[in-house]
């Protein structure tokens, strides 16, 4: 997809299709009054004869309009122009692209009213049209058989207008943009693929690819000996019960010089979680495919800082295995030890992403980092908590915190803080081991942080659960690519841009 902005002259502007927004109640936008001067008021006597509305979700294609240069005018209606916020504009622009991947058109300049303000300066403007346009036209990777249609022309995308000197910051939102929209097809395309495809192996030869295609990538991969090695006794208790072979995936991505404290990414890469012995209730158990959606995010994260050049150094751990019941399964009670040399009595076999985790955390430390971010669909508490809407923040440094929720408040991509105090942890006590892996139904989202702290004192860690935010079940099934586009906020202001 080719980017780039528009200055001025929309009614000459050389392009397939001009993408109008006009407001609800007959109100046209300034652009749409641009176009509605130069064609004679065309716009305006299709309002009024009530052929258009301006409602949210409505679209119309023109053609042939005289005084406009372009051949065809695609209005977008955009809801009332006084509650125009960053969401409604969010939203008219996606509907402006799906209706253009229906036709053949190849070339667009979007005119879309942008609110105005600090809520989207030039740089925003072109990272969301980018994010926007390819998140939109994301299929999914299914299996099916039949033939599938032809991808949508659409080839190049123009966004304006973009006044003073702000054209230089749109492009390079653009670029930013167009990356996000790729890393978080690098997650979805992942998340989506079924267990018995996307095995630890599978995601460690996808992380072996990444470093292949980007020399600033190194990667390492531990198999179950090294894994051994490394005294990851909680991982090991995991994957105990699967005949599918284990991986740790360690990659680094080298944008500053080795002396620079890395961030470091961990990711919860279950494949497939039944709950183990621990077993859960079989209606959407297939969702469990998504329990790696961490793991994809970290990929997804290293490749987007690779392919901007971010002047950063990150670290992508991945922990995966499947969560299987088996005869040699771990079983409620069973007493490990993890890397850390802390016991765990494992009270509930369900509570699994937290055990590979903890090993990651640990292994994270040397490294020495500026900070540590684990990203992981770990509890159904915390969708219970904060829905499809917000991801969970939980963090022993409240700055690092406020840094996510920021990002992912600017990347329409939203989090939200739960406290983490002292207390939740008390509720981890076990009478045979230094703390069980479980404290019970209340406050679920943040016990599992809770117990994710016992491994990451003296770092500065934030843990992200994303289990109501990076996939959605129901007639959309899917992964949503969350939380890609806060992760790459977060690294690209780390970068200072
Ligand atoms: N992968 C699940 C969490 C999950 C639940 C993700 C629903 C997405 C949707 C996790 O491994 C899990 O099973 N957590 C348990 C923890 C409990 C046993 C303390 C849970 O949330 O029920
Ligand atoms: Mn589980
Ligand atoms: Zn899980």
């Amino acid at each position: 997809m080719h980017f780039d902005v528009w200055t001025k002259g929309l009614s000459t502007l050389g392009t397939e299709c001009l993408v109008v927004g006009v407001f609800e109640e007959g109100e046209l936008t300034e652009e749409a009054r641009t176009v509605d001067a130069a064609a004679g008021g065309k716009l305006g006597k299709l309002m009024a004869r009530g052929d258009f509305a301006g409602k949210s979700g409505e679209t119309l294609l023109m053609t042939d309009l005289a005084g406009i240069a372009a051949a065809r005018v695609l209005l977008v209606g955009m809801g009332p122009g006084k509650s125009l916020n960053r969401k409604a504009w969010r939203k008219a622009c996606a509907n402006a692209v799906s209706a253009l991947a229906r036709t053949r058109i190849a070339s667009a300049a979007f005119a879309i009213h942008r609110p105005a303000g600090r809520d989207l300066d030039d740089y925003y403007f072109g990272r969301t049209i980018a994010e926007v346009v390819g998140a939109t036209l994301y299929r999914v990777n299914d299996l099916k058989t039949a033939k599938k249609p032809k991808p949508p022309a659409l080839g190049t995308v123009l966004a304006g207008p973009v006044r003073g000197g702000g054209a230089a910051a749109a492009r390079r939102g653009m670029a930013h943009g167009a990356g996000v929209a790729s890393a978080a097809k690098v997650q979805r395309d992942l998340a989506n693929l079924p267990a018995n495809v996307c095995t630890p192996t599978y995601l460690a030869e996808q992380a072996r690819a990444i470093a292949k295609a980007h020399s600033s990538v190194k990667v390492d991969v531990l198999d179950e000996a090294g894994i051994r090695r490394e005294k990851m006794g909680c991982l090991l208790a995991v994957t105990q019960g699967s005949a599918q072979p284990p991986r740790f995936i360690v990659l680094e991505y080298r944008g500053a010089k080795a002396a620079k404290a890395p961030i470091v990414l961990v990711g919860k890469g279950i494949t497939f979680d039944t709950g183990g012995i621990s077993l859960k209730d079989p209606p959407g158990m297939d969702e469990m495919k998504y329990d790696m959606s961490g793991a994809a995010a970290v990929l997804a994260a290293i490749t987007l800082a690779a392919e901007l050049r971010l002047p950063l150094r990150v670290v992508g751990l991945v922990a995966s295995c499947e969560n299987m019941p088996g005869s040699r399964a771990v079983k409620p009670g069973d007493i490990v030890t993890s890397a850390s040399g802390q016991t765990v009595e494992i009270l509930n076999t369900d509570a699994e992403g937290r055990l590979v985790l903890c090993d990651a955390l640990y292994y994270a430390r040397r490294y020495e980092p500026a900070a540590v971010v684990d990203i992981a669909t770990l509890t159904g508490a915390c969708v219970i908590a904060l829905g499809a809407h917000h991801s969970g923040v939980m963090s022993n440094d409240d700055a690092l915190a406020r840094e996510l929720v920021a990002a992912g408040a600017r990347a329409d991509d939203r989090a939200w803080q739960l406290p983490l105090t002292e207390d939740y942890g008390e509720q981890l006590k076990s009478n045979f081991a230094d703390f069980a892996n479980i404290g019970g139904r209340e406050g679920g989202a943040i016990t599992a942080a809770a117990y994710l702290a016992k491994f990451t004192q003296g770092l500065k860690w934030a843990h992200l659960d994303i289990a109501g935010t990076a996939y959605q079940g129901g007639t959309n099934k899917g992964s949503t690519g969350r939380p890609t586009p806060l992760l790459a906020d977060f690294l690209i202001h780390r970068a200072g841009r």
